[in-house]
């Protein structure tokens, strides 16, 4: 059959509209799977306690801490035979660190007590990866917590003692 430039027209609009409605299909998709991909983010946060000593108040509020609050690390030292560890800001952190660099991280660092290294090491990578893309997701903020003190020094602010 022989086309005439109207029919040829009406194919060519069609199949536009056919392309169009496919990129934007696809386009639908990449946001709904970043957002599982936050979402699960969030899960893990939650699930594996990291809000328990890395987001100040936490534990204390029973979870009641608004979502823009969390991981922003804390003043509260722990203190035990290590000296006092306090609980990094993952916001800072996340947002200096690649993708590839924390998952390796996450798979070989040891880290001081009370931090559940062991945790880490037992996530899934794609568990790792959506904690990480979740955390950056919330973006950078608060402050760097403060530095580690060696055995022998006393903090000066408020800290939890290990028997
Ligand atoms: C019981 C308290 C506690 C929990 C629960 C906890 N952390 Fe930590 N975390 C710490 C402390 C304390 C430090 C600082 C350790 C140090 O100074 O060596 C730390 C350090 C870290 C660091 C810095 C590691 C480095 O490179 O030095 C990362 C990253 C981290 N935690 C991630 C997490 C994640 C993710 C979770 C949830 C799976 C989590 N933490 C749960 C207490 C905790």
């Amino acid at each position: 059959m022989r086309l005439n430039a109207t029919m040829r027209i009406a194919i060519l609009v069609a199949c536009g509209a056919l392309t169009g409605a496919t990129a934007m299909t696809a386009g639908a998709a990449a946001t709904g799977k970043e957002k599982a991909s936050f979402d699960r983010g969030r899960y893990v946060a939650r699930i594996a306690g990291c809000n328990d000593c890395h987001t100040p108040g936490y534990a204390q509020s029973g979870g009641k801490v608004p979502e823009k609050d969390w991981l922003v690390g804390d003043r509260l030292g722990w203190k035990g035979p290590w000296g006092t560890t306090y609980p990094v800001n993952l916001r800072q952190y996340m947002s200096g660190v690649s993708e590839a660099d924390w998952i390796k991280v996450a798979r070989t660092k040891e880290m001081r007590p009370p931090m559940p290294w062991f945790a880490l090491r037992a996530m899934s990578t794609d568990d790792l990866r959506a904690l990480y893309r979740f955390v950056r997701h919330l973006g950078p903020a608060g402050e760097p917590a403060p530095a580690y003190l060696p055995p022998g020094t006393n903090p000066t602010g408020p800290y939890v003692t290990f028997p």
